[in-house]
């Protein structure tokens, strides 16, 4: 396995003096790339001030696209918005994100990971990424928004497509826009098909429904839609990837969980800390900004570490151990604020119940390390391979 050394070359000057935690010297430095924010304390400070603009439309603009439908879904789209339009925005999803739909999906979610492990060859060495963890959240999706799980493959394939932007590489402009233009029209067509079947207790219908009482435009039901979409799993199947790869890999904690499955929401909540999928946060200082003594001028951009700030000494002790029942185990995994993940609730049960699924199934998993590749691309984690030898299948002894 290689796993490679976490880089800030995109934007810290101080890659070197990192060393995995905040920087001994401060919880800020500045660089040719903007600032980043390294210590717990200031990423919470700075991810929780609304002065601090999401950076995602700046990064398009710097891409070319600065104008056209993309453009112009981004600038609307939730994550660019503050105060009380995004409140407008945010109220109709929640209330799909809430605890009552997460327990009800994560009975949806038991059948479409026992169909996906069905699928499975576990005779032998399963490729994780490609078979199981990848192909996860955009059945999800498909449940939440009532489209038919054959949409399942164009959904995953259109969130990695248009969420590639923030591989910060401008080669994927062509790409990237072409996505973007097959998402609205897969959108269209899918809100077509429903209204023609009937309108359900879905997320989409929902939203429809809100639009056709005058309560959302019909643009912002689009972007509600397409943010929706894109959001839904590209990060996700990353990240449950990440948390299998850790688990597994500690076999000291992994033995706990399979004998006492109780444990898997807190080792899970610990591999979210240890390894963020979104592992930095950037954002846009949109007027000149304090944080922890340096001034930060109006328009700089600001990398929030959310890797660094996750291994923090001042706020997490023994930052880079595994602890089984961390107390205060709160990572910025999912940021925090008012843009803090949407979905985190449903994403913490589809790793639960995959990582649930196989030490119910699979106790004797392992990853095969020759055969695994976690890389951090951007400041993002990502699995580029993830093998598994899953070891002899055990009688489903008992529930999580
Ligand atoms: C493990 C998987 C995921 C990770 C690591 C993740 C991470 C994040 C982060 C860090 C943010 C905040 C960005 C900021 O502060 O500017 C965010 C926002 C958001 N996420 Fe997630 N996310 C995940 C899964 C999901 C899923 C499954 C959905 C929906 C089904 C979703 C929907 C959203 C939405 C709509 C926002 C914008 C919220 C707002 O601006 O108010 N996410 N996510």
């Amino acid at each position: 396995m290689t796993t490679t050394v976490p880089t800030f070359e995109l934007f810290s000057p101080h890659a070197a003096d990192h060393a995995g935690g905040a920087l001994a010297q401060g919880g800020i430095a500045a660089g040719s790339d903007g600032y980043a924010v390294l210590s717990y304390q200031l990423a919470t400070e700075v991810l929780r001030n609304p002065r601090f603009a999401n950076s995602a439309l700046r990064l398009m603009e710097e891409f070319g696209i600065s104008n056209g439908p993309v453009h112009g879904f981004r600038a609307r789209s939730i994550i660019m918005q503050d105060g009380a339009q995004q409140l407008r925005l945010r109220t109709p999803l929640a209330r799909f994100m809430g605890p009552a739909t997460v327990q009800n999906t994560r009975e949806v979610l038991t059948e479409i990971v026992h169909g996906i492990f069905d699928d499975v060859d576990d005779t032998k060495p399963v490729d994780f990424h490609s078979s199981v963890d990848r192909r996860i959240p955009s059945l999800v999706y498909c449940h939440l928004a009532g489209a038919p799980q054959s949409d399942a493959p164009k959904v995953q394939e259109l969130s990695e497509r248009t969420l590639a932007l923030l591989a910060r590489d401008p080669s994927l402009k062509p790409d990237i826009l072409e996505a973007y233009d097959e998402l609205f029209q897969y959108l269209q067509d899918l809100m077509q098909r429903k209204r023609q079947a009937g309108l359900g207790e879905d997320m989409l219908s929902h939203l429809m429904t809100l639009a056709d009482d005058g309560k959302l435009t019909a643009q912002e039901l689009f972007d509600e839609a397409t943010s929706m979409l894109e959001a839904s799993s590209v990060n996700t199947g990353h990240q449950i990837g990440l948390v299998v790869w850790n688990l597994l890999s500690n076999r000291e904690v992994w033995r706990e969980i399979v004998a006492d499955p109780s444990w898997i929401p807190a080792a899970v909540m610990e591999a979210l800390r240890l390894y963020p999928r979104t592992g930095v946060i950037s954002k846009i200082a949109e007027e000149e900004i304090e944080v922890g003594g340096t001034t930060i001028p109006a328009g700089a951009d600001v990398h929030v570490a959310v890797w660094s700030a996750n291994r923090d000494p001042e706020r997490f002790e023994n930052p880079g151990e595994f602890i089984l029942g961390r107390e205060r185990n709160q990572p910025l995994t999912f940021s925090t604020g008012p843009h803090n993940c949407l979905g985190q609730g449903l994403a913490k049960v589809e790793i639960e119940e995959v990582v649930g699924y196989l030490a119910r199934h699979y106790p004797n998993a392992r990853v095969v390390d020759d055969a695994t590749t976690i890389t951090q691309t951007a400041g993002r984690w990502t699995i580029k391979q993830l093998t598994v030898e899953t070891g002899t299948r055990a009688e489903d002894t008992h529930d999580i």
